[in-house]
């Protein structure tokens, strides 16, 4: 059970006579407004509440605190207001009173000014129903529940509440998809884990869609399949492997003309040891994550079949371990691409340019309008942008600013990186088409993105370097230590704002 509370708590008044009389429904949590609650600079700084996003304080013992209510100071900090802010104080409100069984807010209402009703109302229910997330299903104990049961949401009149309501759940639940197939340890969750996770949560979208507006659909390639349609990367990666590969792909086809057609292609290598060319210890303990991109397209996937977007969308994810063994693919071995391409596997480690090669390959043969790849891709990555930024790279410019714009409104944050022609030759092999690896350690990400866009060709194409986002240890907001489920929020932005 990843959000530990059901959508079914939330309540929206947008008749503040109707909410029951606290304090923070009648009255905005804002700090200009604070004095209203009899709170003065004094008791203010004294309790450390500075007003910055995100930051919260309980106000006991001030003047008229009603028996039994405890106010909540929540800041949405100075500067102009953004969706992401109302998410973060959402958040924290959640976490500062989930001890308690009910909270009533204005958040939302005073949001509602700056970002308009149902984009602030969506913003609050989201930002509480990450805050709840919890992944402890391999604990002994399970960790203590939250008690909050019940939330009042003050909005203002006309707010569609319905649709925010279902816009947030839509999110949130793909979000905490995302995230408990990515903290789900290796041992419990294989290609074909993967593959029935996928199947399992577009059969609930589906059920709780309306049937009128489009039909969803998944399909799982075996390796039979893999070999008769000539997808040489993904097999050549699970060459040294126990456990069979695993091609998932995903459609939302909308009843209506689609405005556009977009193919998702994730990573999901379920566990990277490196292969042949195996990883140290500091090196491997983290690579459970390696299916970060997968889970994204999948989690999306879900959200995007609730939302139903006049937008056809294919999910491709293409799935496998990553192992050394004796039938492994070794350094020198030439593997055959989809398209043709043929590549000198020179590091077994660089195996996700491998399966993606694939993906982007069965991708771009649909000719959509646009191809956006997620990845955990490359460790330069980390070097280059640390943990919180993913690397955008691109062959399109509107096309990369489409994406900017998307991560911008999901308030996910990115990087635009080159792809220098100037390194192409790095990727020249003398007996393949292309080498695998660079040839100098120098701008590995740079070159992990040439090599893909030789398999999107000319198809307005994306890439994003998720290496560093996809886990956190940031325990605050709408997150907390371990997946974060990056990139699912974006691409819902990128598709259902097309
Ligand atoms: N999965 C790793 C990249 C990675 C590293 C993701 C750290 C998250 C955190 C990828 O398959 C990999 O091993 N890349 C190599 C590429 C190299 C061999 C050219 C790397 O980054 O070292
Ligand atoms: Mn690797
Ligand atoms: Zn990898």
């Amino acid at each position: 059970m990843p959000l530990t509370v059901s959508i079914d708590a939330f309540e929206v008044v947008t008749d503040p006579a109707a909410a029951p009389p606290t304090a923070a429904s009648d009255r905005p949590v804002r700090s200009d407004a604070l004095d209203t609650l009899g709170a003065t600079p004094n008791y203010l700084a004294a309790s450390g509440f500075d007003g910055t996003a995100g930051s919260t304080a309980l106000m006991a013992g001030i003047a008229d605190t009603a028996d039994d209510i405890m106010p909540i100071a929540v800041g949405l900090g100075s500067d102009d207001l953004t969706a992401a802010d109302v998410r973060k104080a959402a958040a924290n409100l959640w976490r500062a009173a989930s001890k308690v069984e009910s909270l009533t807010s204005a958040l939302a209402a005073v949001a509602a000014d700056d970002l308009g009703a149902d984009v602030a109302l969506a913003a609050v229910v989201e930002g509480m129903l990450l805050a709840s997330y919890g992944f402890d299903q391999h604990k002994g104990e399970p960790s203590e529940a939250d008690a909050l049961g019940q939330v009042v949401l003050a909005a203002p009149d006309g707010t569609d509440t319905a649709a925010a309501i279902a816009r947030a759940a839509a999110v949130a639940g793909g979000i905490a998809l995302a995230r408990d197939l990515v903290n789900q340890p290796a041992g419990a969750l294989t290609a074909s884990g993967l593959a029935d996770a996928a199947t399992e949560a577009i059969e609930a979208a589906s059920a709780g869609a309306e049937p009128a507006a489009g039909t969803a659909s998944i399909e799982v390639w075996d390796r039979e399949r893999l070999v008769a349609e000539q997808c040489g990367g993904l097999l050549g990666v699970n060459a040294g492997s126990t456990e069979p590969p695993a091609l998932i792909r995903m459609r939302w086809q909308p009843a209506a003309e689609p405005r556009a057609t977009v193919h998702l292609v994730g990573k999901g290598i379920t566990f990277d040891t490196g292969g042949l060319n195996l990883k140290s210890f500091e090196g491997m303990e983290w690579m459970k994550i390696d299916m970060g991109g997968a889970a994204a397209v999948i989690g999306a996937m879900s959200a995007i079949v609730r939302l139903a977007p006049d937008v056809a969308v294919t999910g491709i994810c293409c799935c496998t371990d990553n192992q050394p063994g004796p039938t492994a693919t070794k350094p020198g071995d030439v593997l055959h691409i989809r398209n043709g391409k043929t590549v000198e596997v020179l590091n077994t480690d660089a195996e996700g340019r491998l399966v993606l090669a694939d993906g982007l390959s069965l991708a771009v043969e649909e000719e959509p309008d646009l191809v956006v790849d997620l990845a955990t891709l490359t460790g330069a990555c980390m070097v280059a942008l640390g943990d919180k930024y993913a690397g955008l790279m691109g062959n399109d410019p509107a096309a990369i600013e489409r994406a900017q714009a998307a991560a911008r409104a999901a308030g996910e944050l990115l990087w635009h990186l080159p792809l220098p022609p100037e390194y192409r030759e790095q990727l020249d092999s003398p007996i393949a088409d292309l080498r695998n690896i660079g040839k100098n350690r120098y701008g590995g990400t740079l070159h992990a993105g040439l090599f893909l866009s030789e398999f999107a060709g000319e198809t307005p194409w994306v890439h994003f370097d998720i290496a560093g986002p996809v886990r956190t240890d940031t325990d605050a907001g709408e997150l907390s230590p371990g997946a974060s489920g990056f990139g699912v929020r974006t691409l819902v932005e990128l598709i259902c704002g097309w």
